[in-house]
């Protein structure tokens, strides 16, 4: 069963969703990435379209088609390229989804050729830490209401609190990742937190909490927006 939006609860607003993983080059056939499958953060555009929103997608590199429904899909393939894609879709947005797991290091040189073995010697990369796309986001004095993601192995409220305050989020959405949920998985199950308060969506399929997630921030965007 999927919640449905009677009232429309996005109706006339712009949202941006960024989904999937980054990848960073190391070399023309290498890459570091996260482990991400893009599948929430594209049932979160789909669920915004259904709440009637205007819905920009930015992907990183997925294999999924664009839900029925969506405004604009941009493909990017590192952070700083989905940086780049989220600032301008989110110039004119009311609210931002940052469901993408950015890849938090790039290497601070990519090699143009490949990289070759040395008779067994160690590979040393050394990696540049990559623009918190959330934090330029929240740093302009006009922005749109911020929803961040949080995944975590363990101290999940703990960690979740502090990125919502040190972020500076509306809303932040945390899941334990491990045990069959979050990932490549179906189901996932998550807690959403904001300054005032906090809601469990138990676990269930994708979809269903996209649908619950989009619900909640419409209520709290309506609370501290309209
Ligand atoms: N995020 C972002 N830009 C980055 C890294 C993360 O916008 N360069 C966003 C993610 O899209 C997510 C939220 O920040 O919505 C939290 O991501 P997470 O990886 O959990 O937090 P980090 O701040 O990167 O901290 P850490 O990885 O050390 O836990
Ligand atoms: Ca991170």
């Amino acid at each position: 069963m999927v919640a449905s939006f009677g009232d429309a609860a996005l109706r006339g607003l712009k949202v941006v969703v960024s989904a999937g993983p980054t990848y960073e080059d190391i070399d023309p056939v290498r890459f570091i990435g996260n482990r991400s499958s893009g599948q929430m953060g594209f049932a979160i555009a789909e669920a915004a379209v259904q709440a009637g929103a205007d819905v920009t997608l930015v992907a990183g590199p997925v294999s999924l088609p664009t839900p029925q429904g969506v405004t604009r899909r941009i493909d990017v393939r590192s952070a700083a390229q989905m940086r780049d894609a989220v600032v301008a879709a989110s110039a004119q947005a009311d609210i931002y989804i940052g469901a993408a797991a950015v890849g938090d290091y790039r290497p601070a040189s990519v090699a143009n050729q490949k990289i070759k073995k040395h008779d067994g010697a160690a590979l040393v990369l050394h990696l540049a830490e990559n623009p918190d796309i959330l934090a330029s986001l929240a740093a302009q004095t006009v922005r749109p209401f911020l929803v961040g993601f949080a995944a975590e192995t363990h101290d999940v409220e703990q960690y979740a609190r502090d990125k919502l305050q040190r972020k500076g989020l509306d809303m932040i959405a945390a899941n334990q990742v491990g045990g069959g949920l979050g990932f490549e998985a179906a189901d996932n199950a998550l807690t959403l937190y904001w300054p005032e308060g906090v809601a469990e969506l138990g676990r269930t399929s994708k979809t269903e909490l996209a649908h619950q997630l989009v619900a909640k921030v419409a209520e709290r965007y309506r609370a501290v927006r309209a």
